[in-house]
């Protein structure tokens, strides 16, 4: 089992990945979406269980700023449910999520992670990866 980490890289791999074949072959566009919405989901909320809760303490200013961006990225995956598919508006409602998912995902792999690797041990990295796992499991 990785540790926490690496898990949360893998996922954000995994949702850039969605994004490129989402905007580039319409064919698959639909089945990508839930793809994407799901592993989004998921994601945010395993991180908030897990590397968020733990780092509060230490870096609180650090944490609230992610999860403001963590409200900001639902509230956009909200758009979706209203919007037909593949339209023009659909497409720009497409980038500016990926604008604030990609911003935030940068931010979260310089900023979180030096605090986490800087405050948290190194089995505590695997032991968050486990419980992490387990969250993403139980959502799906
Ligand atoms: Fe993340």
């Amino acid at each position: 089992m990785p540790q926490i980490l690496e898990l949360i890289e893998d996922d954000h791999d995994l949702i850039r990945v969605l994004f490129n074949e989402i905007e580039h072959d319409p064919k698959s566009r639909d089945v990508r979406c839930i793809t994407l919405h799901r592993e989004l989901l998921a994601h945010l909320i395993a991180e908030e269980a897990t590397l968020y809760l733990r780092l509060r303490e230490v870096a609180p200013e650090e944490v609230e700023v992610s999860l403001d961006e963590h409200v900001t990225i639902r509230e956009r995956l909200e758009r979706f449910e209203v919007l037909p598919e593949g339209d023009e508006a659909w497409m720009e409602a497409l980038a500016d999520l990926r604008d604030w998912v990609e911003g935030h995902f940068a931010q979260e792999e310089d900023n979180i992670f030096a605090w986490a690797r800087h405050y948290l041990s190194r089995s505590d990295l695997f032991a968050l990866g486990r419980v992490f796992e387990k969250e993403k499991e139980a959502i799906a």
